[in-house]
């Protein structure tokens, strides 16, 4: 193993976990799922600040649909590795009423992000919502909740880079790390 593939964080030890060549090909499969099945829809592409930032640019320059991008931020981890259950969701004014909108995940995890942003933006009329996310964790799911497009299920594990952070560090990563602990 190459000494880059791990890296401290924090004073927390990570390994590399997914390649950036390999996140792009799973990006790159996502998009053309989208922009098939979205055709002639106009979606409205809802990225979710920090986490999504790297993930959704890229996902975006692949969509070849007539859409718009918007931005919601959502926050629940705080400096922690688990998720308090609270979320905050601030929409800006958003304008998606009778709209396709496609909100744009990092990770879902527990669940209850996704759960509030979906609460959040239902009040404001879309004609659909549908999810997609780079990384999901089944095993951790507490609230349940349908995800449209899922790039790849990962384990029960904490992960950085390609705009995840820990405690705000890590998000410049190209590509993505685990905790050493996991196999
Ligand atoms: P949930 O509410 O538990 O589903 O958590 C979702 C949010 O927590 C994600 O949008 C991320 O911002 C953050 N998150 C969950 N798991 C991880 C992780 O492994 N690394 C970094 N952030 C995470
Ligand atoms: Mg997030």
């Amino acid at each position: 193993m190459k000494k880059s593939d791990n890296i401290e964080i924090n004073g927390t030890n990570f390994r590399k976990f997914l390649t950036s060549r390999k996140i792009s090909k799973i990006v790159s499969e996502l998009a053309e799922r989208i922009n098939e099945d979205l055709q002639g829809l106009e979606p409205v592409f809802l990225l979710v600040l920090n986490g999504s930032i790297f993930f959704g640019v890229d996902l975006l320059r692949k969509i070849s649909l007539e859409c718009t991008i918007k931005t919601i931020s959502a926050k629940s981890y705080g400096n922690k590795m688990k998720s308090s259950g609270e979320v905050s969701v601030e929409s800006q004014k958003l304008d998606i009423a009778g709209k396709v909108v496609v909100i744009i995940e990092d990770i879902i995890d527990s669940g209850h992000t996704i759960k509030a942003i979906i609460a959040a933006i239902s009040k404001l009329k879309p004609d659909s919502v549908k999810i997609v996310t780079l990384l999901d964790k089944p095993s951790r799911r507490e609230v349940n909740v349908i995800i449209d497009y899922v790039g790849i299920e990962i384990p029960d594990t904490f992960v950085i880079g390609y705009g995840l952070d820990y405690a705000e560090k890590g998000r410049n990563l190209p590509d993505i790390y685990a905790l050493e602990d996991v196999k």
